[in-house]
């Protein structure tokens, strides 16, 4: 099979030859070459930039035997667009210069014609996708809701996001106005991508392992099903990542996404068992790539036989990826040795 019409197929849950790999965050700091136009280029810079953006883009696809592109840009161009002063410039995560903390501060955000604002996202999609003259899929993507709203009142990373989440228990409204302006804005930015080319489009919910299930299904959800179910009015699949999910399986049965992309800790088996019917993604540990060559090579292994043994249909629907994105400083020969191993499995 041509590597687009596998992840195309795997997306239907139609027969594949085997199931098809791509790597979250595989255009980024681990290759030489993406360090090098970062060298001489600003990080908002290079996304916005369609050749910029196509170039990294296209680096990871020219070395692994990957079955799909994403398009290079990160999930905060949200919160950016709508005036948050996103920088990454110190190395140490995101900054934010404004924070959403109080009723006033979301009437400041810059709502009308956020999309104009974004424009460059769905053009860099345009551009990427000719590049690709259909040998690779190509995919589109956004922040969830929740996790858009944990850096926007934190403004920057957190280990336990704090701020966000007690403003969740004493403001729960002004939480929830939030988290719709947030899913609408996820949607829109997807839609455009979508129109522009992609294949489909993966909402990033990092954070939302952190809820509670209650919590999760009381806010977190509504929003995400917001997002969900007008991005799939394109009739085109959404896919949904959450990290420490495991203890949301249950939950998501009531998500409207066509498939879940699972972290290290939560199993295909239970995944598949839990959520019938969903495309499932996932789920090698990203630090496993420090391990030597031949341990990476036999991990792969497992968890494809696993992939073959598992209820209702088998690798049928499934896509090999990380659990997380890939670390910085992972060796180069390691991701060649997982994607060669994947490929290596056709039957
Ligand atoms: O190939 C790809 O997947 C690249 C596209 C991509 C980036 N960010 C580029 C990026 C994607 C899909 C993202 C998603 C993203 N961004 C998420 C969700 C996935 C995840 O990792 O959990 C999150 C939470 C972010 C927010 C973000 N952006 C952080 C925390 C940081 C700084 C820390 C870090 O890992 O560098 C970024 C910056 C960022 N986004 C970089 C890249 C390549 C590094 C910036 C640089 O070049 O200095």
């Amino acid at each position: 099979m041509q590597r687009r019409e596998r992840f195309l197929a795997a997306l239907k849950r139609a027969p594949v030859d085997r199931p098809p790999v791509w790597l979250m965050r595989q255009a980024g700091r681990y290759l030489p070459e993406y360090r090098a136009v970062r060298a001489v280029h600003g990080f908002w810079e290079v996304c916005q930039t369609p050749e910029l953006s196509t170039k990294v883009a296209l680096e990871p696809l020219r070395k692994f035997a990957l079955d799909a592109a994403i398009v290079f840009s990160d999930i905060l161009v949200i919160p950016q667009a709508l005036g948050a002063g996103v920088s990454f410039e110190k190395g140490e995560g995101p900054v934010f210069t404004k924070t959403l903390r109080t009723r006033d501060d979301l009437r400041g955000w810059h709502t009308n014609n956020l999309i104009d604002r974004l424009q460059f996202l769905p053009n860099a999609v345009k551009h990427l996708s000719h590049a690709l003259e259909n040998q690779w899929g190509l995919l589109g993507f956004a922040g969830a809701p929740f996790t858009l709203f944990s850096y926007c009142v934190e403004g920057g990373g957190s280990d336990d996001f704090r701020l966000a989440r007690s403003l969740m228990a004493t403001d729960p409204g002004l939480a929830r106005d939030t988290l719709n302006v947030l899913a609408d804005a996820a949607a829109e930015l997807c839609l455009a991508q979508l129109s522009a080319g992609a294949d489909a489009v993966q909402l990033f919910d990092t954070w939302g392992g952190l809820l509670t299930r209650e919590d999760y299904r009381a806010f977190a959800l509504p929003a995400l099903n917001r997002a969900a179910a007008a991005i799939r009015k394109s009739g085109k699949p959404v896919m949904l990542f959450i990290k420490g999910g495991m203890h949301l399986l249950e939950v998501l049965r009531d998500v409207e996404v066509d498939g879940i992309s699972l972290d290290w800790r939560t199993s295909f088996a239970e995944a598949r068992r839990a959520l019938p019917g969903k495309i499932l993604q996932g789920q090698i540990d990203p630090v496993l790539l420090f391990a030597s060559e031949a341990i990476v090579r036999e991990r792969t292994k497992q968890l494809l036989s696993e992939l073959d043994a598992l209820p209702d249909g088998g690798a049928q629907g499934c896509i090999v990826n990380l659990g997380h994105g890939i670390l910085p400083a992972t060796p180069e020969a390691n991701v060649a040795a997982l994607c060669a191993e994947v490929a290596a499995h056709a039957h």
